[in-house]
């Protein structure tokens, strides 16, 4: 299995441009089996989740051509309504098939997603919700079965806020009959960008990036030729880099907008930042200072990253407080943080980091993607060699990590 191998302790200089957003490209993909016809996207990244996606969009019937970053979704010829169990199993957002052919086919027959490193992750707001457009919900052998007429509009408030739940109930209310509205709704930039898609195929959207979306349902939409947002996880990723080896590094072709909470807590632990219309510049300080943050749904601090601000309150010149509010167990990495030498100490959904001089390198592995990035941060300032293993969890969300990273001057190396 691959490895990424990383000698810690070179400053990052350069520029690096962000790929296409993961989360984005998801849900917008399987938005493609809403229409009979031919759907193309650009700025596609390049990662084990999009292949997985295009998989499960196979298995379903759509044709699906990909050439480097764009993408070709043919619809027309769907042949079946179910998601199987090895297809959701690799990636638990293939539950975003489940609205989509609920709208499109009537009927929608998916595995239920298990729990996941992060957190238990059920999907019993989006069966709600599902159920108050007018689906009938069965559960049995592990899957979730929907059947419909077609569905109908309804006033709908989310218990808690849920990207893929948001995601998943626009685009079963596209093409219901009637007017839904969506009370706290995720604001996230993925459900803008789903929307202003869905919009472009001829639905009829406002209040997107809002915490009520309302959607007047249309008999059909069209295909449609989009581009996927900039990835502001990855985004944010390359600014903590920068941040901790010392920069400058340019980041480009990224949304700035849409990681103003990473930037707000990057200043505070005394990164100089500069804000471009498409481009962000990192130095980081001399020593970093020890800052608090709280994970929440957008616009807050993104839980997404709390992992790879872990790594620089490790290292900083005082105390500070994590705590994750969005998942009930997203503190996988510490224990591997504390094993390259950081002082962490975890009390209920908060942990606390008291910065040390140096990590010192070891071999790690992590079981969640955003963790395990964190430990390749990690590597990259340790003193010696850091191993970090189970890369495919990495090559589920990052397009080419270590080319980039080295690109900008770090010792790192994919060992097969
Ligand atoms: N929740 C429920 N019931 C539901 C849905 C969610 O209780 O029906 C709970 C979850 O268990 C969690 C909270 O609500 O405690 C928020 O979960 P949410 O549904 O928002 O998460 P998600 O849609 O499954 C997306 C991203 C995650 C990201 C979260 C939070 C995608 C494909 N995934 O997950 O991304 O962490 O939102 O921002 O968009 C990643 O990219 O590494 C990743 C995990």
């Amino acid at each position: 299995m691959d490895k990424i191998v990383i000698k810690g302790g070179r400053r990052l200089q350069g520029a690096v441009a962000v790929s296409g957003s993961k989360n984005a490209a998801l849900p917008i993909l399987f938005s493609s089996l809403l229409t009979d016809g031919v759907s193309s996207y650009t700025n596609v990244p390049e990662l084990r989740d999009i292949d997985s996606t295009r998989q499960l969009l196979t298995h379903l019937g759509a044709r699906v051509e990909t050439e480097g970053h764009a993408m070709r979704v043919d619809a027309r010829g769907l042949c079946t309504h179910e998601a199987p169990y090895d297809l959701v199993r690799k990636m638990r957002a293939s539950v975003l098939a489940l609205g989509p052919l609920v709208a499109r086919l009537k009927r929608a027959r998916v595995s239920l997603p298990g729990g996941c490193a992060i957190g238990a992750r059920p999907i019993n707001l989006h069966l709600k919700a599902l159920a108050a457009l007018g689906a009938e919900i069965r559960l049995e052998h592990g899957y979730v079965t929907a059947t419909a007429g077609r569905l109908r509009g309804a006033e709908i408030t989310f218990d808690t806020v849920t990207v893929t739940g948001t995601e998943n109930i626009l685009m079963a209310a596209v093409l219901a009959e009637g007017t839904t509205v969506l009370r706290n709704a995720a604001r996230e930039p993925e459900v803008v960008a789903l929307a202003d898609v869905l919009s472009r195929m001829g639905a009829d959207i406002s209040g997107a990036g809002t915490s009520e979306i309302t959607v007047r349902g249309v008999a059909a939409l069209r295909p449609v030729a989009a581009e996927i947002i900039p990835d502001r996880i990855e985004t944010g990723t390359f600014m903590v880099a920068a941040a901790l080896t010392g920069g400058p590094v340019e980041i480009v072709g990224c949304e700035p907008r849409h990681v103003a909470a990473v930037v707000d807590k990057l200043r505070e632990a005394g990164a100089d930042i500069r804000v471009g219309e498409r481009s962000i510049t990192v130095t980081g300080p001399p020593r970093i200072a020890g800052i608090d943050i709280q994970t929440q749904p957008y616009p807050g601090f993104p839980t997404d990253m709390q992992a790879q601000f872990m790594v620089l309150m490790s290292v900083a010149d005082g105390v500070g407080v994590v705590a994750e509010t969005i998942f009930e167990n997203r503190f996988i990495h510490v224990s591997e943080l504390r094993r390259m030498g950081a002082d962490i100490r975890v009390s209920g959904n908060t942990a606390t980091v008291r910065g040390v001089r140096r990590l010192s390198g070891a071999p790690v592995m992590a079981t969640d993607l955003r963790a395990s990035a964190c430990l390749v941060l990690a590597g990259l300032v340790a003193e010696n060699t850091t191993e970090v293993q189970r890369v495919y969890h990495l090559d589920r969300g990052y397009e080419a990590l270590e080319k980039k990273f080295a690109a900008l001057g770090a010792d790192i190396v994919r060992r097969r």
